[in-house]
């Protein structure tokens, strides 16, 4: 059975847009435990648009479950997450310009500096995941790296589900897109990686992704903060954990 991540920034985000104190990325941790969370996932940015310094730090102080901090391979917050010493650090690519998290990282083209920065944070005892597009080869790499986990990026079946252009989905493309993560799941298992996944999944696109053998965690932020608007984070956390725990069957 996968458990269940939730992805905070986006409460941070809401806070920053009126830059004060309230939403509380902290307090919804909180909430997201409550509501039966297994982890809770932030991302610590070079630009800090979303998640401070302030709330890693009292995340790691008030996260009962285990924490995962997602950092790019920069070494200023390679060293903040070595402080920290979060659970489980996801190193992912960052650029200024993108909304959110675009593609994953290249485990090949980065090989060496992801292979220094995984040996730095394991040295902490932190188990070091890499959120990569589900291909056979950045499996490899990231494996070849020392990392112990992946993350496989689902933003391209979230896609194919509900086209970005607003077309209509075709179910030839869905089925493309499953196979693909099933690729990608494949490979991490035979390299012993533990493996995850996350990015677009949302209330209706989960259930095929969740009832795949072999996923531990899935890592979800975006459409839980938007149902928490309407029915609270505690509910919101609930139903996707049930989904999540028993697809096909809620
Ligand atoms: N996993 C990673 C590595 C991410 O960068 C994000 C987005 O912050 C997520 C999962 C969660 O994606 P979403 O907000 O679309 O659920």
């Amino acid at each position: 059975m996968a458990g269940l991540g939730v992805n905070i920034d986006h409460v941070a985000t809401i806070r920053e847009a009126r830059k004060t104190v309230e939403p509380d990325p902290v307090w919804a941790a909180v909430e997201a435990e409550l509501g039966g969370a297994d982890c809770i996932t932030f991302h610590l940015r070079k630009d800090r648009r979303h998640i401070n310094d302030r709330d890693a730090r009292m995340l790691r102080q008030t996260v009962r479950g285990k924490l995962n901090m997602e950092l790019s391979l920069d070494q200023e917050i390679v060293d903040v997450a070595v402080a920290l010493c979060p659970h489980q650090a996801t190193l992912v690519p960052e650029n200024r310009q993108e909304v959110t998290t675009e593609g994953g990282l290249d485990c090949i083209a980065h090989g060496e500096r992801l292979a220094e920065v995984t040996r730095q944070l394991l040295d902490c005892g932190i188990v070091v995941s890499a959120f990569i597009d589900p291909e056979p080869d950045q499996v490899a790499a990231a494996s070849e790296a020392g990392c112990n986990a992946i993350e496989i990026h689902t933003g391209a079946y979230a896609n194919a589900c509900t086209p970005p252009d607003g077309s209509l989905p075709h179910p030839r493309d869905i089925d493309d897109a499953l196979q693909a993560i099933v690729t990608g799941l494949e490979a991490g298992l035979d390299a012993d990686l533990v493996v995850h996944g996350g990015h677009g999944l949302t209330y209706h696109n989960i259930a095929p992704v969740a009832a795949m053998e072999g996923f531990c965690e899935f890592n979800i932020g975006h459409c839980i903060i938007s149902r928490a608007v309407f029915v609270g984070l505690r509910e919101a956390v609930a139903e996707m954990k049930d989904l999540v725990a028993y697809p096909g069957e809620v």
